[in-house]
């Protein structure tokens, strides 16, 4: 008997939903199980989701299921939030509906005896992963969140359109935080091995490195404008981190990361590159990083710690 891959999602709203469809269409899962408070919602989504499942490349079952029957997963993603509150435009105004949710139905999903890679998206990230891992008891490393990964891409994005050069091409992260304490090593950046210093005689790679992280920084919010949530670039983190893991890839990618002692920090989580693999995060890359970079990155870390006692202080 061939073992299937069951995922399971934890809140079917604009994320949740836009995940459990690309576990689909991607591929990338046998069974996915959808899990939320909201019964017709769960009925809803669960028939747009077999409705497609004719033309997705392989067979998909999309179940319903309630915390306690998701201990089957190979993987849980969570995707539960208030969209409606990041009208703020600050993802901490969503921590005290976030954290007293999470905190509420992890016991429950614990009960169900799952064993397998928590995969965190709910806001503020950061925080919220963190909550899971101390709720959950799962080994270091097979809880993380989907933190920078996001921010990563959005930086990948912004280098490709001025430079013309393909995504895949270019290695560029965003660290600390998934929110306004995040920053850029521009040191880190590489065009296909080359490092961006060697390349800056080029106008084309010559950055104009504050309106970058700025953009970065606010590309969530100029999607959210027009559509009232982000969606597709969240949902294609999620997936890319679970295909790593489901199979064991060893990928380098960001992630919100459990840091010990790496950049001189240690016990909480922050936007890291780290080694993902069937452990989840399996290694937090640890790079050199210039003076300033190190003391920007250790600035953003204080950002997130004073957030996680400010959420200990709704949930403990
Ligand atoms: C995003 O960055 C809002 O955290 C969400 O797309």
């Amino acid at each position: 008997m061939m073992k299937k891959r069951v995922i399971g999602v934890i809140g079917l709203g604009h994320v949740g939903a836009h995940v459990a469809f690309t576990l689909g269409v991607t591929g990338a899962a046998d069974i996915v199980k959808l899990c939320d408070v909201r019964e017709q919602k769960l009925i809803s989504e669960r028939q747009d989701l077999m409705d497609a499942v004719r033309f997705m490349p392989h067979r998909v079952n999309y179940v319903i299921a309630k915390y306690e029957e998701l201990g089957d997963c190979d993987i849980i993603i969570n995707a539960i939030g208030k969209i409606e509150l990041l009208v703020t435009h600050n993802r901490d105004t969503e921590m005290n509906f976030t954290v007293a949710q999470v905190a509420d139905f992890i016991p429950r999903v614990m009960a169900g005896g799952f064993q397998g890679i928590f995969i965190n998206i709910t806001n503020p990230c950061d925080v919220v992963t963190d909550l899971i891992a101390k709720l959950s008891g799962l080994p270091k490393g097979h809880v993380f969140g989907t933190g920078t990964g996001l921010d990563s891409s959005r930086l990948v994005s912004a280098i490709a359109q001025q430079t013309g050069l393909d995504h895949k091409s270019i290695t560029a992260y965003m660290m600390g935080e998934h929110g306004n304490a995040q920053m850029v090593p521009w040191s880190l950046i590489e065009f296909g091995g080359k490092p961006l210093s060697e390349l800056e005689k080029d106008p084309r790679f010559v950055f104009n490195k504050d309106e970058i992280k700025e953009r970065t920084i606010k590309a969530g919010w100029v999607t959210y404008v027009g559509k009232g949530c982000t969606e597709y670039g969240i949902c294609s983190t999620a997936v890319a981190l679970a295909n790593a893991v489901l199979h064991d890839e060893k990928r380098i990618m960001a992630a919100s990361c459990p840091l010990d002692g790496e950049y001189g920090e240690k016990g909480i989580f922050a936007g890291c590159p780290a080694v993902i693999g069937a452990a989840g995060v399996e290694q937090v890359m640890e790079y050199t990083l210039t003076a300033e970079e190190l003391a920007e990155f250790r600035k953003c870390c204080s950002t997130i710690r004073e957030n996680i006692k400010r959420a200990e202080a709704v949930w403990r």
